[in-house]
This record gives structure tokens, C-alpha cells and sequence, in this order.
């Protein structure tokens, strides 16, 4: 009996492509033909006329010699690596506790393969292995919360939280400078019927004169728990109190908090807020836990309503097992005194930069978690002194427009716990030599 499979003619496809299919043999793409190759073609001329893409292309064009964004890695050992043919100290990893490395964690995520496989490869939505419920067991312990619900990643968990949060009638106030991933989940918020207000800029007053204005029957206002370039903190109590008092939710996503800021590490919600308890904190899984995913805290009858309205769990896919060992071992060495001790390295050679960079008489940004900026201003200029530094053996990530203001461009410094003082004291001196040799000014 013969099938459609079995027929030796062509079978044309959209645009044009055929394929010719025979028995035993494998379904082979002709050449594309013309009329398709026009449509690609067409595709990317039009993709170049945007604005925001041609700008960007032309930044790759003009600063080709001097952005470091597509230099590849050969090597790594602790912080030293050694990138397009240099070694350097990598002053641009998220792993801010150095946990990459640690032989502990390695071996749980070698362990937790060797049990449980590669993936579990299918969504929560349709079940759920232990060790992911062990794991959001043990995040809550150390957050000191009643539950967690874990996500693959914190863009994935603000894509599925905000718009399962706010829908019709309700309203979202959202921090201009808070992170891309919030901005675009709240315009599929948007897109469902929520109303998104912007706040520029993000304080007490500006919110409170935002609720004064709006009516809504539920609210949650969303902001960056650290601002990821700046490593500032904004000011949380005055938007909890006001959020508070307005019958809303604060939403914080503490990604670069997480396991850094506050008693226990618990992040910068937990340093600032009288009491998460009326917050949903979103942690990362991913940066000083080092492993993979995010989690939000709530408590089990709001984790039962999350699991059903957050797309992202439902439709996606799992944190793979592998990772969720890894996140069990990190939660043990956070319930552990090393991690105090871990802290006090870390926040004192923090310390020894951001006085070293002031003492200098150039403006340091942030300090209180392990993110430092220091404001260069105008793109070339950030893209050439992060070169520079980078000739001098430090890596450290030039953070230019749109990542930051259009002439606030600054070097962003990430401080690890795996680096040490005398890491930090070549870094201040090839700073000072970057001041002098650029005539770097206080911004
Ligand atoms: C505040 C903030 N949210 C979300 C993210 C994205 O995190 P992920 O890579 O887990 O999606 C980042 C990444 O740096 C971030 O800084």
C-alpha cells in the first residue's frame, strides 16, 4: 500500500522549496529557490532599516577594534581567564561568591545527573520530581518564607508572574530603570489588559502620587532589588510603606541580591523592608548561587494559584535536575557560618574599591552589593577605558546605551569572593593610570 511519503513526485512547500522524497532515502531540500531567497533577502534589509537595530550595528562597525561583548573565553582558572589571546583577572562574572568552582557543588551537580538524568524533560505542569520540591523547600528555609516556586530563569519567572499578577483592571507601576526583562513582561501585562505606569523617577513621593491618581482593583509596583548595571539599591522601604498603604504588592527582583545582601544573604528586599511577608522577592538561581533558574517566595496557597497562572511554568520546560542538586548543596553552604565569612571577604574588598576609586576622586556607584560602577559618560570613551583596562589584565564589562542612560555610559565591576585584595589593588592601579592617561574627571 502505498502513502503520501512513498510518492516519488515533489512536494512543494511555502515559499517555493520543494522536497523530493523516495523510499528509504532521507527528505533532502533542493536548492532554495529564488523566489524564497528574495524573501529572506527582503527579511533582512527590512530587520536593518530599524532604527535600533542600524544604531547598534553601526556601534559593532565603528567600535570593532575596542568592545570586548564578543570576545570568546579559551580558558578559566578561579578568576584569571584568558580572552582573544590575553590572560586577565575577570572582573564581569555574576558568580559573585565564586561557587562556579567549588568542588562541592561541581560534584552535587555530577551527582544529581548520575540520579536523576540529564532532564526531566517535560513541563511541571505535567509533574514534578522530588528534588525540585526538596530544593524550593530549602530555598524558603534559608529565605525564611513558608514556600518558594522555582522557574527555569528570572526572565522566565518575571514573564510569568507579572502578567498572571496583574490583568484586567488592575494596575502595574513599574520602574522606568528597572531591568528588560520586567519592561517586557510588563507590556504583555499590558497586552492583557493591565494598565502599566511608568515611574521616573522611582521614589516614595512619585508613587505616591501615581496611586493618589489611578483606580484599580489590585496593584503590584515592580522595581529592581539592585540595579543590575549600577549596583545601586532604590529606595524599597519608601515604595514598600506607600505600596503598603495603598493595598498593593511590591514585586522585587533581587537577582543581584540573592545570597549577597542583607542578614543571611537573603537579599536587598530582606536588608531594606521591615518584613517581606507582603512582597514577592524573585532570587536568581543562577548568578551567586551559580547554578541555574530563579525562585519567587509566597506562601503554598499562592503557589497553587502561581503554578496555574504564570505561562512560562506552565508551557516551558524545568530546571534540569542536575541544577537543582547544585541549588541544594549551595543552600547548604549559605546555612553554614562559611558563608558569613564568605560575606565579610567579599564586602570588604567591595570596600577596598569603591574607597580606592573615591580616594581617586572618580564617582563609584553602588557598594552594598558586589556590582560597582564607575561613570565614564560617553560611549566611545567607556568602550576605550574598559579596552584599556583589559590591555592593563582586568576585564571589567563597558555598560554603554541601552543598558544605561545615553551618556551615562560607565565600567562595570563585579567583586567575587574568589578574587583577592591584591586583584583588587592591580585593578585601582590600572584605574589610576586610566584616569590619568584618559583625563577621567568626577561624573
Ligand atoms: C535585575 C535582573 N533581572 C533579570 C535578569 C535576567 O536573569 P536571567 O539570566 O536569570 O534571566 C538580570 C540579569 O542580569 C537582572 O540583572
Amino acid at each position: 500500500m502505498s502513502t503520501e511519503f512513498d510518492s516519488h513526485e515533489s512536494n512543494e512547500m511555502a515559499g517555493g522549496a520543494t522536497w523530493t522524497t523516495s523510499p528509504n532515502s532521507e527528505q533532502l531540500p533542493r536548492a532554495v529557490e529564488p523566489r524564497q531567497k528574495q524573501a529572506i533577502e527582503r527579511l533582512k534589509e527590512r530587520l536593518e532599516e530599524d532604527r535600533v537595530t542600524r544604531i547598534a550595528l553601526n556601534f559593532l562597525d565603528k567600535f570593532m577594534g575596542v568592545h570586548l561583548k564578543d570576545g570568546v573565553i579559551d580558558w578559566m582558572d578561579g578568576r584569571r581567564m584568558g580572552m582573544v589571546g590575553q590572560e586577565v583577572v575577570n572582573f564581569g562574572s555574576d558568580s559573585f561568591l565564586g561557587l562556579d568552582r567549588d568542588p562541592r557543588v561541581q560534584a552535587a551537580i555530577i551527582e544529581g545527573m548520575n540520579e536523576w538524568g540529564t532532564h526531566n524533560g517535560s513541563s511541571r505542569a505535567f509533574g514534578n520530581i522530588e528534588l525540585c520540591e526538596e530544593a524550593e523547600r530549602r530555598l524558603a528555609r534559608w529565605m525564611g518564607v513558608e514556600d518558594t516556586l522555582i522557574y527555569p530563569s528570572v526572565t522566565l519567572a518575571n514573564i510569568g508572574l507579572l502578567p498572571g499578577l496583574a490583568g484586567k483592571r488592575d494596575l502595574l507601576v513599574l520602574d522606568r530603570k528597572s531591568h528588560d526583562s520586567l519592561q517586557q513582561s510588563a507590556l504583555i501585562a499590558a497586552g492583557n489588559g493591565a494598565k502599566v505606569v511608568y515611574l521616573d523617577p522611582c521614589t516614595g513621593d512619585s508613587l505616591a502620587k501615581v496611586l493618589r491618581a489611578e483606580e484599580y482593583d489590585g496593584c503590584v509596583v515592580v522595581v529592581d532589588g539592585i540595579y543590575s548595571m549600577t549596583g545601586e539599591i532604590p529606595p524599597l522601604n519608601d515604595l514598600d510603606q506607600v505600596t503598603r498603604a495603598h493595598g498593593g504588592i511590591l514585586y522585587v527582583d533581587d537577582a543581584h541580591g540573592t545570597a549577597l545582601v542583607g542578614p543571611k544573604g537573603r537579599g536587598a528586599a530582606s536588608l531594606k523592608l521591615d518584613s517581606i511577608d507582603n512582597a514577592l522577592v524573585v532570587g536568581s538561581l543562577s548568578k551567586a548561587f551559580s547554578c541555574m533558574g530563579a525562585f519567587v517566595t509566597c506562601d503554598s496557597r499562592l503557589k497553587r494559584i502561581l503554578k496555574i497562572r504564570s505561562s512560562t511554568f506552565v508551557f516551558g520546560g524545568p530546571v534540569p535536575p542536575p541544577y537543582l542538586a547544585g541549588i541544594c548543596k549551595v543552600c547548604d553552604i549559605l546555612e553554614s557560618p562559611e558563608h558569613d565569612e564568605m560575606l565579610r571577604r567579599l564586602r570588604q574588598m567591595v570596600k577596598q574599591l569603591t574607597d580606592g576609586i573615591r580616594a581617586m576622586g572618580l564617582t563609584a556607584c553602588g557598594g552594598e552589593a558586589a556590582i560597582v560602577g564607575v561613570t565614564i559618560g560617553d560611549i566611545e570613551q567607556t568602550f576605550k577605558a574598559g579596552k584599556a583596562l583589559f590591555d592593563r589584565g582586568y576585564y571589567v564589562q563597558s555598560a554603554t546605551y541601552p543598558a544605561v542612560p545615553i551618556m551615562s555610559g560607565l565600567l562595570r565591576i563585579q567583586v567575587n569572593a574568589n578574587h583577592t585584595p591584591e586583584n583588587i589593588t592591580g585593578l585601582l592601579e590600572a584605574l589610576a593610570a586610566l584616569k590619568s592617561e584618559f583625563g577621567l574627571v568626577k561624573r
